[in-house]
């Protein structure tokens, strides 16, 4: 009797029971412009880089490089980047920042995870990435395509329990809340496919800077799909309770945890 469990199975089972929809194409293009901004000033893209420790003859490979969060500083340090998404609105973001940085070595594709990168002549590159940007289906498909198409390295960023949200926001706001399946199943996918990673880890944003009372509000009603007007009151009642105000008028938002990924890689 096979008694080894299908994590990739127990994966689509664990996404179905989460608290807020996946997203489709539309959702993201929605989405880009303010997932843009929310970026601009976080501690992520640096912590990723700095662990990354990029070289100057990699041609890499970011898959769901949303508004170029890590492929725009991660251009000025390699030599080529195909940065990879099925938002036309993140890639029109993308190449704002691309644009007004003078980088020249992005080429933007426009493609999901399931298309035939083939087709859209994607070669192989050195190094293969997708952080934050692993919310499919089917798991082990796209860890197998990244694998696929990476001549030595594979680095993903993925979510660690609640990882971005915040589950006191959801508390406050009596939704209940249950962050869907995290990086323990990537790990344990990974490792029926013969492949052990290492595992690190990035812990940044529990202290966000926002311009007024309003951008706080703003800047954590992303994670609720739908605020219902009840909500917004309780939503704001949150944020003030966790907020300092500065002397030149900006806030300091506080959350008790902080926003946490699992930084993991394999050689190929
Ligand atoms: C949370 S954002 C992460 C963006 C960027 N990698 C970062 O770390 O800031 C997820 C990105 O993945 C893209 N994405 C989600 N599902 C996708 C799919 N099936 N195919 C291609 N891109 C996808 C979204 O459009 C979005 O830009």
């Amino acid at each position: 009797m096979n008694n080894i469990p299908d994590w990739n199975l127990l994966w689509q089972q664990a996404r179905k029971k989460k608290s807020w929809k996946a997203k489709k194409k539309k959702d993201w293009d929605a989405r880009a412009s303010t997932f843009a901004k929310r970026n601009a000033d976080s501690n992520f893209a640096k912590l990723f880089i700095a662990k990354l420790q990029p070289k100057p003859h990699w041609s890499v490979l970011d898959m769901g490089c949303g508004p170029g969060t890590l492929a725009i500083p991660l251009a000025k340090q390699v030599k080529t980047l195909t940065a990879i998404d099925f938002s036309q609105a993140m890639l029109d973001q993308m190449g704002h920042h691309q644009q007004k940085a003078g980088i020249t070595n992005i080429r933007p594709v426009r493609a999901s995870w399931l298309d035939d990168w083939q087709q859209l002549s994607i070669k192989p590159h050195d190094i293969c990435i997708a952080a934050r940007s692993l919310a499919v289906d089917d798991l082990r498909g796209a860890l197998q395509k990244l694998c696929s198409w990476s001549r030595h390295k594979v680095i993903i960023a993925d979510r660690v329990g609640a990882g971005p949200f915040d589950a006191e926001l959801f508390a406050a706001l009596g939704r209940p809340f249950d962050p869907g399946p995290d990086f323990i199943y990537t790990v344990n996918i990974l490792f029926q496919m013969g492949i052990q990673p290492k595992i690190d880890y990035l812990e940044f944003d529990q202290q966000r800077l926002f311009a007024s009372r309003e951008d706080a509000v703003q800047g954590c009603s992303w994670m609720i799909d739908t605020i219902q007007p009840a909500e917004a009151s309780a939503l704001a009642r949150y944020v003030d309770q966790r907020l300092t105000s500065n002397k030149d008028g900006s806030v300091t938002f506080q959350r008790s945890t902080p926003v946490k990924w699992a930084f993991i890689s394999w050689d190929v």
